[in-house]
């Protein structure tokens, strides 16, 4: 009877040292990811915030241009009131919320000269370009004085 071949197990140095490399360098880069990632957690905020922050600055500086040259012709330079409704008033800028401009702006007032603005309504502004107008309007909120007849414009009273 022949006799069987040996087994032999096939477990050389080099290939044992190679394993051991790549599995330190596996752990090396593990470790960097566990302490990368909260690192990056804890700037994320921050970086959350100056990305709105830039957008929100950008908003204002593109919406008071676009109020200039689409409403103050009847609203007035910086919303004060002209043919139309002063816009800012403390009274108007504090009873409305955002969607409510919105939709005023988006599809304007049907029986008064206020046009519809955004394009779904056959206007000319992109519905981007309707959040910046409201950046601005709520930007002057701050200081908006009281005008409790702003819906008559510059006929009002001031
Ligand atoms: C051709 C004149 C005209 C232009 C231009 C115009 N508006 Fe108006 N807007 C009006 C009039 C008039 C009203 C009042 C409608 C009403 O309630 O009878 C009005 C009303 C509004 C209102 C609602 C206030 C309310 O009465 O409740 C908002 C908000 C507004 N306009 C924003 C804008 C913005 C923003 C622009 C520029 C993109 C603009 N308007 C351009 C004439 C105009």
């Amino acid at each position: 009877m022949p006799k069987r071949p040996e087994f032999k197990e096939f477990e050389p140095a080099w290939l044992q040292r190679s394993l051991d490399r790549y599995l330190s360098w596996g752990l090396g880069f593990m470790f960097i990811l566990v302490i990368a990632f909260p690192l990056y957690n804890l700037r994320e905020p921050s970086l959350r915030a100056d990305a709105k922050a830039a957008q929100q600055s950008e908003y204002l500086v593109s919406g008071s241009t676009l109020f200039e040259a689409n409403c103050s012709s009847c609203h007035g330079k910086q919303a004060t009131g002209g043919s139309a409704p002063t816009l800012n008033s403390k009274e108007f800028l504090s009873g409305t919320i955002d969607e409510q401009i919105i939709l005023l702006i988006s599809g304007g007032v049907s029986g008064s000269s206020m046009p519809a603005w955004s394009q779904d309504y056959g206007g000319v502004l992109t519905s981007e370009q309707i959040h910046q107008l409201v950046t601005y309007l709520r930007s002057l909120q701050a200081n908006a004085p009281s005008v409790p007849d702003w819906r008559t414009g510059a006929k009002a009273g001031g």
